[in-house]
């Protein structure tokens, strides 16, 4: 048995244009990821090209059993079926080619002890070329070409089928890797999916009980009997309940903005949103003693937007550029036309951005360590609320920042057509 089987046979067997077949094949590999497409597409342009009767691909685990199988012979109940396999994989021709990992033809099955025939083979194979797919030192699985002549398969044919082995091993590997991917993929959508929904659920279920301390609070606080640490305790409570309604409304609004808000999209006069937001502002900045300068263009074109959801991006913006910025500094609004865009940029005279800070900055819960703006209040949802109205706005956001001289955040987005 083995390499006195390779008869390099008639010239009749041999095609000229072998290496095209070849590349014909590696193409067709390299244009699907999908496993059972690539098994498929192998098999059948293998067959084709040696001009064999039928064939089969086994994948194999790293114990050499099957863990996937392409036959031919799609017609047999699946207990011969498993019964078969495992027989050709234990003394047949298969066993021989994943323990020896190499290439061999066997000229005429009736003369050759590896040959299993499967059971009512109808089609009687009398010759077979096998080929190892072998991936870093590994069989991981097998390609076997039919035919019910003997002596059908040359050794040129044999350097063929390990060419094509190689190259499908290849593409099976990267078909697995890519199907892992996505099954972690679709696999962290869910989770995220769960936990939004999970985040969701607590989110509104604290709303409640908190709103009854809310009002309690308050009760309190027109309650005569407190004296003045009692009164302190309770602005303390207050306080707090405020920050973690915020927080709540911010989570559940993020959940709801993810949902989708393509809904709420219509043709939206943009200067009118901004002119408004900039009226809820305006009393922080006093507050504060930051001069705020406001410049948006009288002829801004519609946007296709949702009025409260961009009020929401801008306030987020301009809430932190006065927010962060030190008193007697400086914020700038300015809103015009770039091409088929509206952009709308806001700066600051603040602390700025370290550079490597900058790619988390719209992430969920992003609160940066400089001590500039990790004493300000806050929950780090802000941003990540712009971008995700952004987002479902199919415009951009993005940040420039020259740190101890101020950050600019700019948003664009397309016109309504
Ligand atoms: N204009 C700004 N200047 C400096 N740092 C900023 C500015 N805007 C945002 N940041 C940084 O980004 C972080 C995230 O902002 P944001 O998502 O709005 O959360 P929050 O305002 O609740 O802290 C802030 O905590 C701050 O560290
Ligand atoms: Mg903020």
């Amino acid at each position: 048995m083995g390499d006195e089987n390779i008869n390099p046979s008639s010239e009749e067997q041999l095609s000229p244009s072998m290496g095209w077949l070849l590349y014909k094949i590696t193409r067709a590999l390299a244009s699907s990821l999908d496993l059972d497409n690539v098994l498929g597409r192998v098999l059948s342009l293998t067959v084709k090209v040696f001009d064999a009767s039928c064939g089969s691909i086994f994948l194999l685990d790293s114990r050499g059993r099957i863990i996937k199988s392409i036959l031919a012979r799609q017609d047999l109940p699946p207990e011969v079926k498993e019964q078969a396999l495992n027989a050709v994989m234990e003394k047949g021709f298969g066993g021989w080619v994943y323990r020896h990992a190499k290439a061999d033809i066997i000229q005429d099955t009736r003369r050759d002890s590896r040959w299993i025939a499967l059971p009512d083979d109808s089609l009687l194979t009398l010759s077979a070329v096998s080929a190892p797919l072998i991936r870093r030192g590994q069989v991981t699985g097998i390609i076997t070409l039919h035919h019910p002549k003997p002596d059908r398969f040359s050794k040129e044919q044999l350097d063929l089928i390990q060419a094509i082995a190689g190259e499908a091993a290849m593409a099976v590997e990267n078909a697995s890797l890519y199907k892992k991917v996505m099954d972690e993929h679709v696999m962290l959508k869910q989770l995220d999916e769960l936990k939004n929904e999970f985040v969701a659920h607590v989110a509104h279920d604290l709303k409640s009980p908190l709103s009854v301390i809310y009002s309690y609070a308050e009760l309190l606080q027109q309650f005569s009997g407190l004296n003045k640490e009692g009164k302190e305790f309770l602005r303390e409570i207050h306080t707090a309940v405020n920050r973690m309604r915020s927080l709540i409304g911010n989570v559940l609004d993020i959940n709801r903005i993810e949902m989708g808000i393509e809904s709420e999209l219509a043709p939206t006069d943009i200067a009118e949103v901004l002119n408004c937001s900039v009226g809820t502002v305006k009393g922080l900045a006093q507050e504060k003693g930051i001069s705020l300068n406001v410049s948006i263009s009288d002829k801004l074109p519609l946007v296709n937007g949702a009025p409260v959801r961009l009020g929401q991006v801008f306030v987020n913006l301009a809430d932190n550029a006065i927010k962060f910025t030190p008193s007697g500094g400086t914020v700038n609004i300015h809103a015009n036309q770039e091409g088929g865009r509206v952009v709308v940029h806001v700066s600051d005279s603040g602390p700025g951005i370290p550079e490597e800070s900058i790619p988390r900055l719209f992430q969920k819960f992003s609160r940066l360590s400089q001590t500039e703006t990790r004493n300000q209040e806050g929950h780090g949802l802000g941003l990540a609320i712009v971008k995700s109205i952004i987002d479902a706005h199919k415009g951009d956001v993005w940040v420039e920042s020259v740190p101890g001289k101020g950050s600019t955040f700019a948003f664009s987005l397309p016109l309504s057509v």
